[in-house]
């Protein structure tokens, strides 16, 4: 092994713009298969994975004995000369020179996780080690460019980002998922729910703001859309109505798959495998398909009756999950559902004039059966309005006389939205779970890693 080694260092996403040179990639070994005198390693560094070869012959003794050995996701650098190969994934290989341990993995405490398959119980108890497979890494670096994307596509239309409380003294989406804790002399307190009520104050300081952050639902439900702590984030415009917020909705997801087609095509194919989403992620382009509650009722009671759906939708009642699929299902995509009975949503939606009965309220559905990646409203702008809803959905009307001054001064129309950020990353990764969408998952019943 030489002890001077002056190749530069590079990350493997970049290792093609090396083709011919020796370079130096630090990182771990993922993955190792011996053939007689050759060894085929992989490594991945965090950026993607490259796999090396090791003629017995072309290196020390050394480091072939240190490899051949070596336990996987030990942590090394390798150096050795880049090699473009069409039938490589990454379309590169490394002939390996130089290996240098930094901590061998002990070989009676091998990685637990292995190439067969885990139980998702398994996965989750050892998140804190699954995340460096390939999938779930490339999984996480599409997160964190929707993440990007979403609040580029605000701070680049001069919205202002505005940072709501996470400790509230009340409720905004229902009081049943309220997260309770004790708040010194001052009584209750609660984990925010959504920004909202804050960033509508923020709306008609600033005109267009938005809010990002994480939020929390003491949801009972276990599904596979819900967490109980999972980020959102939050726009809210003064002078907006629902008709410009659904041009908002559907220029903001163009942005975000835009923005994840021009980074993650490889990503995609790692975490999708043979299902070709980069194509179907292509067709999402604004303007989206919008519906009526009463015509998606519709939809739904005609697929009833030819039997493409197993179970009636109640007339009033909120869309289930099969129902939501059945819609989706019928655009390649988002479809915005909009104008659904006041009833079934939340007490601060600006009622239709046409059909009071009605709130002026969208929700966009993932293509696919993802679900609702997006709700969001007009909100009521009359001071008389907003108080008997107080009032009528039990609500402490002390806690929301500031929310109620925002109509007693200057009241305007407006609206928002909000978007879960691993709704949205279930749907462009095509995942099963939102546990895989967030480096630790908090649901029902797991706190643990
Ligand atoms: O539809 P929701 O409950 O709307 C609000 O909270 C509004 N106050 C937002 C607003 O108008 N500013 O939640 C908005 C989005 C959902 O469409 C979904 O993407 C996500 O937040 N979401 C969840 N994601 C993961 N786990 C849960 N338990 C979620 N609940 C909502
Ligand atoms: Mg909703």
């Amino acid at each position: 092994m030489s002890t001077e080694n002056t190749a530069p260092i590079t990350s493997i996403a970049n290792i093609g713009t090396h083709v011919g040179q020796t370079v130096t990639v630090r990182g771990w070994l993922y993955n190792l298969r011996a053939s007689g005198k050759l060894l085929f390693p992989i490594f991945r560094d965090g950026t993607g994975t490259i796999q090396g070869i090791v003629p017995k012959a072309a290196v020390s003794p050394e480091v072939f004995d240190t490899l051949k050995d070596l336990q996987l996701e030990s942590s090394l650098t390798v150096t050795g000369k880049v090699r473009a190969d069409s039938r490589a994934p990454s379309g590169y290989e490394l002939d390996v020179e130089d290996v240098k341990v930094q901590q061998a993995v002990r070989a009676d405490q091998p990685f637990p996780i292995t190439l067969k398959e885990h139980g998702p119980d398994f996965l989750m108890e050892h998140r804190h080690l699954w995340m460096r497979t390939p999938r779930q890494s490339a999984i996480l670096r599409v997160r964190a460019t929707i993440m990007r994307a979403a609040a580029e596509f605000f701070d680049t239309q001069d919205f202002t980002r505005t940072d709501p409380p996470i400790l509230t003294p009340a409720a905004c989406e229902g009081t049943s998922e309220l997260f309770e804790m004790k708040y010194f002399d001052e009584g209750n307190a609660y984990l925010t729910q959504s920004g909202q009520l804050y960033i509508e104050a923020t709306a008609l300081a600033l005109g267009k703001v938005y809010s990002f952050g994480p939020t929390f639902r003491a949801e009972k439900s276990k599904t596979r859309r819900h967490l109980t702590e999972f980020w959102m984030i939050e726009p809210e415009v003064a002078y907006a109505d629902l008709d410009d917020l659904m041009v908002l909705a559907e220029n903001f997801l163009t942005h975000i798959v835009t923005r994840v087609l021009e980074k993650h095509r490889i990503d995609l194919k790692t975490i999708t495998g043979a299902e070709d989403k980069a194509a179907k992620l292509e067709k999402i382009s604004a303007p989206f398909p919008r519906v009526s509650y009463d015509d998606a009722h519709a939809m739904l009671e005609k697929a009833f009756a030819e039997g493409l759906i197993e179970k009636p939708h109640v007339y009033g009642d909120d869309f289930g999950a099969p129902d939501e699929t059945y819609i989706s299902n019928q655009f390649d995509r988002p479809v915005m559902v909009h104008r659904y009975p006041a009833e079934v949503k939340a007490f601060y939606m600006q009622p239709d004039p046409k059909d009071p009965t009605k709130a002026l309220c969208v929700d966009v559905l993932a293509p696919e059966g993802y679900g609702e990646i997006i709700g969001g409203s007009q909100r009521v702008d009359d001071y008389d309005l907003l108080k008997e809803r107080i009032l009528s959905h039990g609500l402490p009307l002390e806690a929301f006389e500031w929310y109620l001054d925002l109509r007693k001064y200057g009241s305007v129309p407006h609206s928002g939205f909000g978007m879960g950020i691993e709704r949205c990353v279930a749907w462009i990764c095509g995942l099963d779970h939102v546990r895989e969408t967030i480096p630790f998952a908090r649901t029902l019943n797991r706190i643990y890693p």
